[in-house]
């Protein structure tokens, strides 16, 4: 790698969309502290030989060697029914053993958890492992006897940030049976939606929690989740509902009889229970975690339990750095694969202390997570861009104030604006830790690209190279190699498979194959995993340096603070509102949350605009999907552009929200509206003073070609 990166633009070259141009400046090495190193899990060079492509697949043991396997696997990749790739086949395991269990002999006193509730003058609580596995007991026993699960059965949680939930996760996966959690935030009928899709007859809750200092209704999604999966012929049989304090009530809504039951009233009787771990074969489903994509409805992303297990806890060794003896602190949510992978199984796995955080990073005021921090001398902490983005705004200063050191430091799930990147490192990390800007996705289980943190040289707003034993690549939209340092922007693929990867959509394994390999394999009929690449979904470029930079997605996803939001999902809720005939939405530049959603729409005859119409989108959005997806704008337009096809012309309707050039529009059907469209917005947002800052080339590039066409 060069020592100093050469500052000057990069080439620019014809836009098009196979090869976007993009300016950008090179950003300064930063080098990991030596002491950080000397104490790091990967601190010998040679760790890269071990992983090199000749040595795959059989590199990958020295994950699967990190777990307590029931029976050793006889095949370590077998590609026979490509691309649906089979990890460890012939191994047995659990994984609720493998997080709890095997840490009994040496760590049972050892926290596992700490749960820090949101109303900060509560006590923290620490659960032992050996507390951990009589919960995991107790509650598998309850799920079996009382609920009649078993392995291979789904069993839907909705659940907010309280111990009891990865209690539940592993409570299912000590069973065998496959946990699919839905993120707390989402709406009940979201919820309805994956019980149904997943044909799960078990619904797990809670009353409900705090959140920015308000005790949510939560047990009132579960209603809802009920009735809208009934409406697509899945019946719930048992809703299992946690009290937040055991014995009072917290939501407004009746239990049902014979339905609902309170966990509290039936868990005594399991009392001193203990569940045999069911062993499972690697290849066995561990959990599904839905996300979006390009068509209205989630995937359910199966992840196995052998190949998972072993990637997120190889990856928590070397990327997270983790020891045993580590304080470490992941404030993301259980409810996204971050949180499954990155709170409960890779820092379980390795039997380290996970501190959950139950509410906003932000309540009651920008030092909470400084404060949590120093109380509980946390030193490996993991969270955001959209959050550093938001504490740094309301309490710059803040971090300075408390007597926190952390070792290690986390950003996921979006890029980082070097300028972010820069306060993470020097007010946060207060030059002393490292970090790692860590690229990965809901489908691929674990770490895809990121530096090792004792190793490399960090560049603010590159992830760094490829994580060991993943090969990527930028391919051009025919599938020719964009070279490092050319400049060119084009889709990054990873050519070989790994453990993490997950397995097949739930119910849909045409979609899978379609989604993710369909698009750069020559031979459908190919056993090789060389003719697989596995395509991501984002745009990126690779630096002279081999280092990744991350534009984002090239589908019709936008990434709201880290999140995925498919836009066929947010247009189908608006259409649910009468009034409205077409609907779309398009990304909006915003500091603090990355992007956020406008959804243009157009009545149908008769109607005309109001800000009640306004509201019922919003509404509509909240109801279907949660409130994590509610517009910031509705614009109420005469008329979409369109192609002459018909096709509502976003990339326009994008430049127009985020005050950018439309580019060519002589193609347009309808070019005369665009203009009316434009002072519409534009003046509106001048007017509530949602003028954006001026955008940067990346920026310009995603918003210009926003769902092109
Ligand atoms: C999408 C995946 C991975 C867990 C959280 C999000 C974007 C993710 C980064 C990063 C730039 C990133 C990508 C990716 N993304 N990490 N470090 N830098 N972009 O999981 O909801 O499945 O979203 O998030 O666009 O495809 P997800």
């Amino acid at each position: 790698m060069a020592e100093v990166p050469g500052n000057e633009a990069q080439d620019s070259a014809e836009s098009s969309e196979a090869h976007i141009a993009v300016h950008w400046r090179e950003e300064e090495y930063y080098d990991p502290p030596p002491e950080f190193t000397a104490q790091a899990n990967a601190n010998d060079p040679a760790i890269r030989d071990r992983f090199t492509e000749d040595k795959f697949p059989e590199c990958f043991t020295e994950y699967a060697d990190l777990l307590a396997w029931d029976e050793r696997w006889h095949t370590t990749l077998d590609t026979s029914n490509a691309p649906f790739w089979k990890w460890f086949v012939g191994g047995k395991l659990n994984a609720s053993y493998n997080c709890v269990d095997r840490h009994l002999a040496e760590r049972a006193d050892r926290p596992a958890m700490i749960w820090v509730p949101e109303p900060e003058d509560a006590d923290h609580v620490t659960i032992t492992y050996r507390e951990l596995h009589r919960q995991v007991n107790e509650f598998a026993a309850l799920l079996r006897d009382f609920c009649g699960v078993e392995a291979g059965d789904r069993v839907t949680l909705h659940m907010p940030m309280v111990p009891e939930l990865p209690v539940a996760m592993l409570a299912c996966a000590r069973l065998g049976a496959i946990h699919s959690q839905v993120f707390g935030g989402f709406s009940g009928a979201a919820c309805g939606h994956r019980i149904a899709d997943s044909g799960s007859k078990i619904l797990i809750t809670m009353d409900g929690y705090y959140r920015s200092g308000a005790m949510q209704d939560h047990k009132v999604k579960a209603d809802e989740a009920v009735e809208a999966a009934r409406k697509e012929g899945a019946e719930v049989e048992k809703v299992l509902v946690f009290r937040r304090s055991p014995g009072q009530y917290q939501s407004g809504t009746p239990m049902v009889e014979g339905r609902d039951v309170f966990v509290d009233e039936v868990l005594p009787s399991y009392s001193g229970q203990t569940v045999d771990p069911v062993s499972m074969p690697a290849e066995a489903p561990l959990f599904l975690m839905y996300t979006s994509g390009t068509t209205g409805r989630p995937k359910g992303c199966q992840h196995s339990t052998g190949g998972y297990l072993a990637y997120v806890t190889g990856t928590s060794k070397y990327y997270q750095d983790i020891h045993p003896d580590d304080m470490y602190w992941c404030m993301a949510d259980i409810g996204w694969i971050t949180g499954h992978s990155y709170i409960v199984y890779g820092p379980l796995s390795l039997g380290t202390t996970s501190v959950i955080y139950e509410g906003t990073p932000n309540y009651p005021d920008a030092g909470r997570p400084w404060r949590i921090a120093e109380k509980l001398k946390v030193n490996i902490f993991h969270t955001s861009p959209t959050a550093i983005r938001m504490l740094r705004k309301v309490g710059p200063d803040e971090p300075a104030k408390y007597d926190f050191q952390f070792k290690h430091m986390t950003t996921v799930g979006e890029p980082i604006e070097p300028e972010v990147w820069r306060w993470y490192y020097q007010s946060i990390g207060k030059r002393k830790a490292v970090i790692v800007d860590t690229w990965w996705q809901t489908e691929t289980g674990g770490f895809l690209g990121s530096t090792l943190p004792g190793l490399d040289k960090m560049k603010p707003g590159s992830c760094g190279p490829a994580a060991l034993g993943i090969y990527a690549e930028i391919l051009d939209e025919n599938g020719e190699p964009v070279p490092a340092g050319s400049g060119r922007a084009g889709n990054i693929i990873i050519r070989n498979p790994w453990p993490g990867v997950f397995q097949t959509i739930w119910g849909t394994p045409e979609r899978f194959v379609q989604t993710y390999y369909a698009k750069y394999n020559k031979d459908p009929d190919s056993k090789d995993w060389r003719d697989w690449p596995y395509f991501a979904g984002d745009g990126a470029l690779q630096a002279p340096d081999g280092y990744f930079r991350i534009l984002g997605r090239v589908d019709d996803v936008i990434n709201v603070a880290g999140h995925r939001l498919g836009t066929k999902e947010l247009e189908s809720s608006a259409l649910t509102v009468v009034e409205v005939a077409e609907a779309a939405a398009v990304p909006v530049i915003d500091d603090i949350r990355g992007r956020v959603v406008e959804m243009y729409v157009s009545l149908k005859p008769g109607y005309s605009p109001s800000t009640e119409i306004e509201n019922k989108v919003k509404e509509a959005i909240e109801t279907d999907i949660g409130k994590i997806a509610r517009p910031k704008n509705i614009w109420i337009v005469p008329d979409m552009p369109k192609t002459r096809s018909g096709k509502i012309m976003r990339r326009v309707i994008a430049a127009t929200s985020n005050f950018a050039d439309v580019g060519d529009i002589t193609t347009l059907a309808n070019p005369e509206v665009v203009d009316g469209i434009r002072h519409q917005v534009q003046a509106a947002k001048h007017a509530r003073g949602e003028v954006p800052r001026e955008l940067t080339e990346t920026e310009l590039a995603e918003i210009k070609s926003f769902g092109a066409e």
